[in-house]
């Protein structure tokens, strides 16, 4: 940028002032080198241990070490990721985009915890590596790139959105709900779908195909609580079922997952009591 600022204000002067600007130049280069090395004398190096798996040269997965200089780097582990990307290996791959742990995209496994990426901050130098691998128990696209087909699947088999029987009292508008009932979604409506807490869970892992898992448990918690929803029987009925629901079993790894402090365990068990009652 200072370079391209140089050039541009050099090609407007006269011929006579160019030994003098070489000169400066010259002495600009001189000084972006000394920082640079003073950059790299103070460099905190960390090591990043990844996870590398390419379906166009398919070979043992294999955990591939990376150094960056955290000095020349963001504090989180996406920072990290992007750095890494951008500078040394374009060709690692992972998901990512709000950056601020709203998408759900930068879900993986972080040093044996599944977590955002965007809200991990990058671990202190000096100890072991950090170690990335991609959600647990999940087929593996790319890299740390995971298939979430049968997770979403799964959530649009719960109907996440509203159902109604009876024409809505103010058409055309939105249908009220009093403040008493909204909170009611309070520790549901939060969720961003990121699938920590449902590759956490040793059931899901297990039952991947037959059992909804916390994540699309909590959505259907979500709909049965929603006073305006007219299918609330009709939602119990549909989950009521020995793998679907009752394959958890309140190990509540889920809630120690979640980057969004929400407890699918618990509204797993709200639904039971729900059932219970009906
Ligand atoms: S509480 Fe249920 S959903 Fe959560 S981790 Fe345990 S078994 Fe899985
Ligand atoms: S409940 Fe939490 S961990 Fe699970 S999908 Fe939602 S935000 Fe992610
Ligand atoms: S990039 Fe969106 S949640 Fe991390």
């Amino acid at each position: 940028m200072a370079t391209g600022l140089f050039r541009r204000a050099a090609s407007r002067l006269p011929s006579s002032s160019h030994q003098v600007l070489a000169r400066l130049h010259a002495t600009e280069s001189q000084a972006q080198v000394v920082s640079k090395a003073a950059a790299q004398s103070s460099a905190v190096i960390k090591t990043f241990s990844i996870y590398r798996w390419n379906p166009d040269n398919p070979s043992k997965p294999q955990l591939q070490s990376y150094e960056i200089n955290l000095k020349e780097c963001g504090p989180m582990v996406l920072d990290a990721l992007i750095k890494i990307k951008n500078d040394i290996d374009p060709s690692l791959t992972f998901r990512r985009s709000c950056r601020e742990g709203i998408c759900g995209s930068c879900a993986m496994n972080i040093d044996g915890c599944n977590g955002l990426a965007c809200l991990t901050k990058i671990p202190a130098a000096g100890g072991e590596p950090t170690t990335i691998t991609p959600l647990p128990h999940m087929f593996v696209v790319k890299d740390l790139v995971v298939d979430m087909t049968n997770f979403y699947n799964q959530y649009k088999s719960i109907e996440p959105w509203l159902k109604r029987k009876s024409p809505s009292p103010m058409p055309g508008k939105e249908i009220p709900q009093s403040k008493e009932d909204r909170k009611k979604l309070d520790g549901m409506y939060e969720c961003i779908l990121c699938a920590c807490c449902s590759t956490s869970c040793p059931s899901y892992w297990w039952n991947p195909e037959s059992y909804l898992g916390p994540a699309a448990l909590l959505h259907a918690h979500r709909w049965i609580a929603d006073s305006r929803d007219e299918y609330t029987k009709e939602r119990l009925e549909a989950i009521n079922d020995e793998f679907k629901l009752y394959r958890c079993h309140t190990i509540l790894n889920c809630a120690r997952a979640c980057p969004k402090g929400l407890n699918p365990g618990k509204q797993i068990q709200s639904i039971k009591h729900l059932q219970l009652a009906g």
